[in-house]
């Protein structure tokens, strides 16, 4: 059983493609965390709080929407999200388990529709005031298998195969040139078994943080 310890606080981001099973897995880590004690928040983007959810409307099941546009409302929303919610949770001393942040912006926004790679880097930096997960998870999965698992297709699941597989190979390069704080998960497994991956590595950062098994 996992101790505090020196444990402060922890920000883990879950990433990946759709239908990678990164939201069930989420669930099942923060009930793991709870049963331990710890106190857990999950939340998610887009979509935390009114606002959120607002924004989260727009841009999942409105129009289409001009890429910029697009940008500057997923940055919106992680800008208010950052300040209102996840902050607030860290410095309390929460273990913050977050679907998607700004990694996502990043790999859909810059890589796969191509807006401009150093702006989007920067207007992360300005949404989350440099804010950086302890621990990033990448569920990677081949986009046609992720996709086939979807039962109700918003706007971005429904573009061309082309632009997830763009997505899938954003998240690749991203995690790998920054390895000290992704890792990559083989999310075409069972469910079973991405959950103990994720696991094994949640465990690991915990004891690097400064959590004690005892
Ligand atoms: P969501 O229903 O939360 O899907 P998932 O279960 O795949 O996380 O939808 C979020 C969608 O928004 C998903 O297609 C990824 C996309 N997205 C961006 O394009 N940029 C972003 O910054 C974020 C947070 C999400």
């Amino acid at each position: 059983m996992w101790k505090r310890g020196t444990l402060r606080q922890m920000f883990i981001t879950f990433e990946g493609p759709e239908g990678a099973g990164k939201s069930t897995a989420l669930a099942a880590v923060a009930q793991r965390l709870r049963e331990m004690n710890f106190e857990v928040v999950t939340t998610r983007e887009p979509g935390a709080g009114d606002f959120g959810k607002k924004i989260r409307e727009i841009l999942l099941h409105g129009d289409d929407l001009d890429a910029k546009a697009e940008l500057l409302l997923f940055l919106a929303d992680r800008s208010n999200h950052v300040a209102k919610l996840i902050r607030p949770a860290l410095e309390s001393g929460a273990i913050v388990l977050c679907d998607r942040y700004a990694d996502s912006t990043q790999v859909y926004q810059a890589y796969a529709r191509g807006l401009d790679e150093d702006f989007v880097r920067q207007g992360n930096r300005f949404a989350t005031g440099g804010l950086l997960p302890d621990l990033t998870l990448l569920f990677d999965i081949e986009p046609a298998a992720g996709l086939a698992r979807i039962q109700s297709k918003d706007r971005m699941d429904s573009l061309p195969i082309e632009f997830h597989q763009k997505v899938r190979a954003g998240f690749l390069l991203e995690a790998t040139s920054q390895p000290e704080r992704w890792r990559i998960l083989d999310a075409s497994a069972s469910s079973d078994e991405v959950l103990e991956s994720a696991w094994a590595l949640i465990q690991a950062t915990l004891a690097a943080k400064g959590a004690k098994l005892g």
